[in-house]
């Protein structure tokens, strides 16, 4: 297991960012960690949870909220629901903006393997 103190996202986002967003349950959050079988069971538009890693450190996301708004359609993010997306979202270039405001959003915990 990773030491995710050491991660990105801990260090430089939710640490404070999930903190403010969530009213104080973040801490809950940033200890929270699912396994593959629990992450591939959310597949729906009403329960939708997608994995992205950064800097190696696969994080888990409830996107069920973002799936109507996304820009690049519904059906491409519902085509990744419980499965580790990392590999075409990148390919697609995502913006800072996704990675400084919406994922932090939408995160839950990390994978657990
Ligand atoms: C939580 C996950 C995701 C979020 C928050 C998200 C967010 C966004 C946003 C904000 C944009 C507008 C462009 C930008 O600001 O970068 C966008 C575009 C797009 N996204 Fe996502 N996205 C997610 C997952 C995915 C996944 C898994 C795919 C799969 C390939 C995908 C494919 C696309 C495509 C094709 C576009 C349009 C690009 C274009 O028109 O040039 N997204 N997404």
């Amino acid at each position: 297991m990773k030491d995710i103190t050491q991660s990105y996202y801990i260090k430089q986002k939710y640490r404070k960012t999930d903190i403010h967003l969530l009213g104080g349950n973040g801490i809950i959050n940033v200890n929270r960690y699912y396994t593959m079988e629990e992450v591939s069971k959310h597949t729906s538009a009403n329960d939708g949870w997608i994995i992205i890693s950064k800097d190696g450190v696969k994080c888990v996301f409830n996107v069920t909220e973002w799936i109507p708004n996304h820009p690049g359609g519904s059906q491409i993010l519902k085509d990744h629901l419980g499965k580790d997306a990392t590999d075409d979202f990148e390919a697609i270039g995502h913006s800072q903006v996704v990675y400084d405001t919406l994922l932090p959003k939408y995160f839950i915990g990390f994978l657990r393997e």
